[in-house]
């Protein structure tokens, strides 16, 4: 059987759509919960050897289309001599916090771009069935220079919006610095065996349109190019951004991958000739049960076209989700014959 998530990739036609869960592998899993009382996240995600067992374990549960690598968007920043940790979100050893700091990053060290990343691509490709699509992914150059610059997830993100418009030349330089080794970096994921890469843009949407345009798009729109030249399938997911869905549309990409708040329906109707779509379930409504959760699948494959759609949800799965609300989703989705 050929994989459904390339299929839809493609916007070619599928026996019922694709579905994965963003972050799968997390705390809802009473078995990833297991092995946290055991191992620490970085020490998870550190070891190529337990970084596979944890992309594998949703896969052993559920019947999802695709295996996404357990990682962290921090993983490849040790290239760049960044120090950090996690609690629970990432937090950085030595924020940058001007241009001398950005001028001090050094010439990136590739033997130090997520080595374990790339081994737990080998390995968990190696372990797959042949119809489960593999996901590689890296966080936006936006959204790792807000850990960067801000140090730690803050709510707005105020530090680094005041950087961008006191320091628009660092700025710069830096969004440059991580769209090359992201680049290069999705790129070694898809030499590994990753069938294609999702780029988180978690914060986008702290900047105004006119701000994303000037300092953000030139970057992104690179990383995108470059990656897509390579012949790597590319999703692109953006976060509480519905003032700038329209700008990240024009971006190159195969995949728009949007949250609860965006109209995914006519997202598509608008885009959905030259791009497929993905999304968009309110992460929160799998928190209200197995009802709530069958009825919100009903109304998304009820809205939209099935050609180029990929389930999955507006955001993260949250730790607190009932087993049975992922259950209720998956069968909805598997119920559905084209
Ligand atoms: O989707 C998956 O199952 C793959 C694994 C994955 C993780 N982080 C593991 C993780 C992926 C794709 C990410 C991406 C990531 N990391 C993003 C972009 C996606 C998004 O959520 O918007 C961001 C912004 C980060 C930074 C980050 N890492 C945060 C904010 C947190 C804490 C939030 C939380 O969920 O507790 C982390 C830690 C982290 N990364 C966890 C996991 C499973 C939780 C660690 C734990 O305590 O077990």
């Amino acid at each position: 059987m050929s994989k459904l998530l390339l299929n839809a990739i493609k916007r070619e036609p599928v026996p019922r759509r694709p579905l994965w869960i963003m972050r799968q592998a997390g705390r809802y899993l009473p078995e990833y919960r297991a092995l946290r009382k055991e191992h620490a996240f970085k020490d998870l995600a550190s070891s190529a050897e337990l970084a596979t067992q944890v992309t594998l374990l949703p896969i052993e549960r559920y019947p999802l289309d695709a295996a996404i690598v357990f990682a962290d968007i921090m993983s490849p920043l040790p290239a760049l001599g960044i120090e950090f940790d996690f609690a629970p979100g990432p937090i950085v050893a030595n924020p940058i916090a001007s241009a001398a700091d950005v001028d001090r990053l050094p010439e990136p060290n590739l033997d130090r771009l997520a080595p374990e990343v790339i081994d737990a691509l080998r390995m968990t490709r190696a372990a797959l069935d042949d119809d489960v699509a593999l996901l590689g992914f890296c966080g936006a150059p936006w959204t790792l220079a807000a850990y960067l610059v801000e140090g730690k997830g803050v709510k707005d993100f105020p530090t680094l919006r005041a950087f961008a418009h006191s320091e628009p030349a660092a700025l710069d330089a830096l969004l440059a610095k991580l769209s090359e080794l992201m680049a290069q970096y999705l790129i070694a994921q898809h030499a590994a065996g990753a069938d294609a890469v999702q780029i988180f843009d978690s914060w986008a949407g702290v900047l105004s349109l006119t701000s994303w345009e000037a300092q953000i798009r030139p970057h992104l729109e690179r990383l995108l190019t470059r990656v897509g030249e390579a012949g790597v399938p590319r999703i692109l997911f953006l976060q509480n951004a519905p003032h700038l869905m329209e700008a990240y549309a024009s971006l190159p990409c195969e995949v728009l991958a949007c949250d609860w708040r965006v109209d995914i329906a006519a997202l598509q109707a608008r885009h959905g000739d030259t791009r497929a779509v993905q999304g968009n379930i309110d992460p929160a409504i799998l928190l209200g049960g197995a009802d709530a959760t069958r009825a919100a699948a009903e109304r998304l494959l009820d809205r939209v076209s099935p050609l180029g759609h990929i389930v999955n949800l507006g955001h993260g799965i949250l730790p607190g989700t009932p087993l049975a609300s992922v259950s209720a989703l998956i069968d909805v989705v598997h119920a559905e014959t084209l």
